[in-house]
């Protein structure tokens, strides 16, 4: 039976999720700014452009090259020639994108399909109201299809927003998001340190974690008493 999980780059986190991010199926990391979810997705990336595959890699805010040289390293000039990076301006534009994307998953060996933050642009978009909501739908339905076709791990990040009446921070884009994302990944920040706590997987009790540094060249596991 062929291997149906993709190494995350992370061995603490490929553990958490019971082997690593699965295909055919959207898998969520979420948490407030800063947590550290680019950062895990371009460990990621890196990941799967050393096993030989391609990237397609969404950021609407912008991509950090520097980053990108400091995870990958002395790699960073070759690997890069096969990310296929989409910087989308607007949630209209990131919908028309990821439809087009698919010319590039057609060519094939494309290794994993990175939105981080899909939910920025919606964010700036909310105040329409109902019409955000079924446009995120349909962009995320879209992602599943394409996830379903190409036999991909889609790895979405997603932030947070303050519900006022449970008095917690919860993940972006309601109920159809947390639905469609078969694993979800919470990044806490701590006192000195991150958590990675699972939320939500198919074939895996929540509440599993690993807890972990952002250092210069990615992120490093720790443990603590
Ligand atoms: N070279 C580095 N060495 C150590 N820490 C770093 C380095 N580069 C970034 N960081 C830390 O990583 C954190 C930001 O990580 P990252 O950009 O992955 O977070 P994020 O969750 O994507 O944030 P946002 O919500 O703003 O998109 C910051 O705390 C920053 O100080
Ligand atoms: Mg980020």
């Amino acid at each position: 039976m062929k291997d149906e999980r993709v190494s995350t780059g992370i061995p603490e986190m490929d553990v958490l999720l019971g082997g690593g991010l699965e295909r055919k199926v959207i898998s969520q990391f979420y948490g407030d700014p800063g947590c550290g979810k680019s950062t895990l997705c371009q460990i990621a990336a890196v990941a799967v452009l050393r096993t030989g595959c391609s990237v397609v890699y969404f950021d609407p805010e912008g991509f950090s090259v520097e980053r990108f040289r400091q995870v990958a390293g002395s790699d960073a000039e070759p690997l890069a020639e096969r990310l296929f990076l989409y910087e989308p301006l607007d949630f209209d534009q990131q919908g028309l994108l990821l439809a087009e994307s698919e010319k590039v998953l057609k060519r094939g060996k494309v290794g994993l399909f990175v939105v981080d933050t899909a939910t920025v642009l919606y964010r700036a978009e909310l105040s329409s109201g109902k019409e955000a909501q079924r446009k995120l739908a349909r962009q995320v339905i879209l992602l599943l299809g394409l996830s379903r076709r190409y036999d991909l791990p889609v790895l979405i990040t997603n932030q947070v927003y303050m519900d006022v009446v449970r008095n917690v921070s919860a993940p972006l884009g309601g109920t159809i998001l947390s639905h469609l994302s078969k694993a979800i990944v919470r990044i806490e920040v701590h006192e000195g340190y991150r958590r990675a706590v699972l939320e939500k997987h198919r074939s895996l009790p929540a509440g599993g974690s690993f807890d972990f540094e952002i250092t210069g060249d990615g992120i490093r596991g720790v443990s603590r008493p």
